[in-house]
């Protein structure tokens, strides 16, 4: 009989959608993907070459459960430059991707019965996570701008209350908080002896005027409760490569460490070389394709906006945009009812061969997800198969 635990988990839908157009594309069905949580950009040239050259020395054994100390320094650097946050090298863990270093973050702060504060819309795997480890997930919508709304969190903080997940740029609303709003998270997290796991791994893609701000660098009290939690994955388009990092007080990061060394030990040697590379010098690169998603970001935005009956927030960050479609719910196409946002994504990718996520994922039951981590040209053909499906759908 399989734990009551891992029974208790729902598979992530965004992993699961892979495999359903995987098969479709194999049968020869010419599927738009609007869908997928990672840049289309390769990875770049100089982080293959430290690959490689790693590779080439060898560099193949059991390292460090945290990680080489190289590249736990480089991190280091950048939480100084970029976050005016200041950890020395036995307070970062390297882990296999941010989804392992938020696992042991979650699992390090967590007793079991604990709740932990999601704010929603919010990232599939948060909920299954504190589940996993036995705590109890509590989700507190946003405001309708996607803001955080600081009320409703300071209201569900019980004397169960453990930790508070902040996630800024956030998947999938792409809200960026501001420095506000984060102020009073801290202040409620210091007053109420809470953790925040801070996951920061859309920190770089933010398209405007807004920036990002790290809730641990907001003073030395909220310091001592964060888990910052950062990658290689979505800036230096290193999905694969599966390196992630946090940075937390000294005691947290020896439990982390302590927990990890019994599960994967070290993240993979040779790819901690590579990572070395991309914080060094891979600048230049995110720049380059911070700007193009900028484009993508206001051409699909626009695309959206003129979809009849379709509401959607202007995202600030990270790569995708949650459309309100919630008024084609009760349509039909044949007899079939469209009910939520399950049935409409299985409609839109059944019938008009175009991927999205549906918003019930992430707990926003109105939207679909709508990633432009795709060519203009597939985002362009993407949106008009969704205006050719809405219209299509009856009363
Ligand atoms: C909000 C958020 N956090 C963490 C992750 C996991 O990142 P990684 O691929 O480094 O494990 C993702 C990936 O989609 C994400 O969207």
């Amino acid at each position: 009989m399989i734990s009551k635990i891992v029974g208790n988990i729902t598979p992530s839908a965004t992993c699961e959608l892979e495999g359903i157009i995987g098969s479709m594309k194999k049968d020869g069905i010419d599927v738009v993907a609007l869908n997928i949580g990672e840049p289309d950009f390769k990875t770049p040239e100089a982080i293959c070459t430290a690959c490689k050259k790693a590779l080439d020395e060898r560099k193949t054994t059991y390292v460090a459960t945290a990680g080489v100390p190289e590249l736990r320094q480089a991190i280091c650097h950048k939480l100084l430059c970029d976050n005016g946050l200041s950890y020395t090298t036995d307070q970062i863990c390297v882990s296999t991707g941010a989804k392992q270093a938020l696992f042991n973050a979650v699992m390090a702060v967590t007793n079991p019965g604990d709740e932990v504060i999601i704010p929603t819309p919010g990232w599939v795997s948060y909920v299954e996570m504190v589940k996993l480890v036995g705590g109890i997930p509590v989700c507190v919508p946003c405001r309708s701008d996607f803001q955080l709304d600081i009320e409703a969190i300071i209201a569900a903080v019980t004397d169960k209350t453990a930790a508070i997940i902040i996630n800024s740029p956030n998947n999938p609303t792409g809200a960026v908080y501001g420095l506000e709003s984060l102020k009073r998270v801290a202040e409620l997290a210091v007053e109420k002896d809470l953790y925040v796991i801070a996951d920061d791994i859309y920190e770089k893609l933010i398209y405007g005027e807004k920036q990002h701000y790290s809730i641990a660098a907001i003073s030395p009290e909220i310091y001592e409760r964060t888990i910052v939690i950062n990658g290689m994955s979505k800036a230096y388009r290193m999905t694969g490569w599966r390196i992630g990092y946090s940075a937390s007080p000294k005691s947290i990061a020896a439990g982390i460490n302590g927990m990890q060394g019994h599960m994967t030990s070290n993240s993979t040697t040779f790819v901690q070389w590579s990572a070395i590379e991309a914080l060094r010098n891979g600048e230049a690169e995110v720049k380059q394709m911070v700007e193009e998603f900028s484009k993508r970001r206001d051409y699909a935005y626009e695309r959206i906006l003129q979809l009849p009956h379709v509401q959607c927030t202007k995202p600030d960050g990270a790569f995708y945009l949650l459309p309100d479609l919630s008024w084609y719910y009760g349509k039909k196409v044949g007899d079939k009812v469209i009910r939520d946002s399950f049935d409409l994504s299985e409609y839109l990718l059944s019938e008009y061969h175009v991927a999205v996520i549906p918003g019930d994922a992430f707990m926003a039951p109105g939207t679909i997800r709508i990633a432009y981590t795709n060519s203009m040209a597939e985002i362009g053909r993407g949106i008009d198969r969704i205006a050719t499906a809405l219209a299509a759908l009856s009363d």
